[in-house]
């Protein structure tokens, strides 16, 4: 290898962030932040108390939930493994494959049966980056006996939700939620309609544009399975006119052909059965009484019969929200009733309903609408020069952010110009200049950088003069 060859490879590798990841940066988290802050403060007077859940749980809590069959399961998990002791392994290894009645040396046998034997040695130790949150809440939930509290009990999470999908605009493999679960008690119409108008109430705080709610109820275990058979086999009859996607899924889940984007599906999709004139009596009663609720909350809605949700565990009222600046990932928000959900996970019987917002896209739309927030500038840059106005300028600094002033104070001795001229640049509202004359006189100058005009102030009467002009400002 030439010298010049074993110089290139011996610079550092770049990293990048990993595809689909990304990393967020000042100024846009000063608008996450002021969204949590808000939701903080929204939920907080609809009674909802924060959870804070695990970022991975056992990969059996999502299958069991959200469904074998949902894309979400099936393909968008990162799993792996918890534990790997080889010997441990090793040893499960060995039973599993004795109990299958497998011999190692049976190639083609060990072939057509690796998928089980892996799932069976691992199935224990398997753990998932959460893809949701709405499974670990159920969990926490049993595991906490919060069937003890008085009901129903309200909790609310946001955090990083992790789903291996082709990364596009709006569409991420870490992606934040900001959800809220409804646990327990009755499922009164009421309730449901509570929840949405929280969410709505929230979008309205934030000023979110282009708010369009659309509603469902998609039945339930009596007579949603009646529904799909009608349209599994209204769909067989025009299966030759759909796109792969659809025809795949008129065997696993039909309801899911509603879902359908493509635009060729659209006209045979219009002729379909519709759930609402198939619904039994409670379901529909239920449907109608969640519609009267939104209506005395002012709660505008639309009624979407093709809106079923990608995952297993709903039931009855379904929703989205979509708001404007998003392109084809539109759906700012998603969520249902789910009751039955703590029990198939070995709780009691208990009725839950909730709704997860996806954070980016709500930042994303409302950035879209100007909503975003302007570079983060300083209240005051202090241009100090010699080393007792340094003395000075560490002091004021001190008691200019004990006020809650954003204040930058250079590390280094600046020339007055390129100070001003660094000022300028960070958006910094006021120069603080200290030099010898203002630290002998006890009279500090304040440049307004606006207007370039500049006043002498005592240490006291500035601290009042900025104080002053932050009120008027704000
Ligand atoms: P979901 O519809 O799967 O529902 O997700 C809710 C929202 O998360 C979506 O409307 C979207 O805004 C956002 N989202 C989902 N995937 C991505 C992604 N890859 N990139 C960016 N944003 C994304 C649930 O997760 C349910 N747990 C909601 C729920 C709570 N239902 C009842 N309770």
């Amino acid at each position: 290898m030439s010298e010049g060859a074993a110089k290139k490879e011996e610079k550092p590798r770049k990293f990048q962030a990993i595809r689909g990841t990304r990393d967020l940066l000042p100024p846009e988290t000063a608008l996450w932040n002021r969204v949590e802050q808000t939701a903080h403060e929204v939920f907080a007077t609809f009674g909802f108390g924060e959870i804070r859940l695990p970022i991975f749980e056992q990969t059996e809590l999502f299958a069991r939930s959200i469904g074998l069959d949902t894309d979400v399961v099936s393909k968008e998990m990162y799993s792996f493994p918890d534990s790997f002791d080889l010997i441990d392994t090793f040893g499960k290894f060995r039973d599993v494959t004795t109990e299958l009645g497998i011999d190692l040396r049976d190639r083609a046998k060990f072939d057509a049966n690796a998928k089980e034997i892996t799932k069976q040695v691992f199935e224990e130790s398997m753990v998932t980056l959460r893809p949701e949150a709405t499974a670990s809440a159920c969990r926490a939930y049993i595991e906490h006996n919060m069937q003890q509290l008085p009901q129903p009990v309200k909790l609310y999470y946001m955090g990083p939700m992790f789903r291996r999908e082709r990364p596009q605009k709006g569409r991420y493999r870490q992606f934040y939620q900001i959800g809220a679960e409804v646990l327990g008690g009755s499922d009164a119409p009421g309730i449901d309609a509570e929840v949405i108008e929280m969410v709505m109430a929230f979008f309205d705080r934030l000023e979110l544009q282009g708010v369009q709610l659309d509603i469902n109820s998609i039945g339930c275990r009596n007579c949603r399975p009646k529904y799909v058979e009608l349209l599994r086999a209204a769909i067989l009859k025009v299966k030759d006119k759909l796109g792969p996607d659809s025809q795949r899924r008129i065997e696993t889940n039909p309801l899911r052909v509603l879902d359908s984007k493509l635009e060729s599906e659209q006209p045979i999709i219009a002729t379909l059965p519709r759930i609402a004139d198939h619904l039994c009596e409670e379901c529909a009663a239920h449907y109608a009484a969640v519609k009267h609720q939104l209506e005395m909350r002012g709660v505008i809605y639309r009624e979407n019969w093709r809106l079923v949700r990608g995952l297993d565990y709903y039931m009855r009222t379904t929703f989205e929200i979509t708001a404007q600046g998003l392109g084809s990932q539109n759906a700012v928000c998603g969520g249902g009733r789910y009751d039955g959900l703590v029990e198939l996970l070995g709780g009691p019987p208990t009725k839950g309903i909730g709704f997860a917002i996806g954070e980016d896209r709500l930042i994303l739309s409302l950035q879209e609408s100007g909503k975003g927030p302007a570079q983060q500038g300083r209240d005051v840059y202090i241009a100090w020069m010699g080393e007792r106005a340094q003395a000075t300028a560490i002091r004021a600094a001190k008691d200019l952010r004990k006020a809650g002033f954003s204040v930058e104070l250079p590390p280094v001795e600046q020339k007055f110009g390129k100070a001003l001229g660094q000022a300028d640049k960070l958006g910094a509202k006021y120069a603080l200049i200290l030099g010898d004359n203002e630290v002998s006189e006890g009279l500090w100058t304040l440049k307004t950088l606006a207007d370039g005009s500049q006043a002498k102030f005592t240490e006291l009467d500035l601290l009042d003069h900025l104080r002053k002009s932050k009120r008027v400002s704000s």
